[in-house]
């Protein structure tokens, strides 16, 4: 099966159906992080837990997407790996910033995670659909 989709075949609509998969996945695991913030009182090892479970999910799915993107020689995915390596960053510290100290005061978890996310999502993720379905270069 080639990974050179163009917007005429339909391996173009399941690749996006795939990523689009993923993405509702990783939004899931998200909201529950927000959902064990919000609880009370804070219980720091279900934030930790949810964050290793967004960790893992996120991890998963970034490979499967570089994979993705190499295969089809997409022009932006050096940079956009870079943002997946910070993105696994960003939770690796706050899953350890959490399991050690808690919860402080003014530490807005879900909105450090979502505000990544939008901002990946919206530019950087549907770049990479937009490119896959005009066929590629
Ligand atoms: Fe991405
Ligand atoms: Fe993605």
């Amino acid at each position: 099966m080639s990974l050179r989709p163009t917007a005429s075949e339909p391996q173009t609509l399941s690749i996006k159906s795939f990523l689009e998969g993923h993405h509702r996945g990783l939004r899931q695991k998200i909201d529950h992080i927000a959902q064990s913030c919000r609880a009370l009182p804070a219980d720091q090892m279900m934030i930790a837990e949810s964050l290793a479970a967004l960790q893992v999910f996120a991890a998963t799915h970034f490979a499967d997407e570089e994979k993705l993107m190499d295969d089809v020689h997409y022009p932006d995915r050096g940079s956009h790996h870079h943002q997946h390596r910070h993105f696994l960053d960003l939770i690796r510290d706050l899953q350890t910033t959490v399991s050690q100290d808690g919860l402080s005061d003014g530490m807005d978890v879900p909105g450090q995670i979502a505000a990544w996310w939008e901002q990946h999502s919206v530019i950087h993720d549907r770049a990479l659909v937009d490119f896959l379905c005009r066929g590629g270069i």
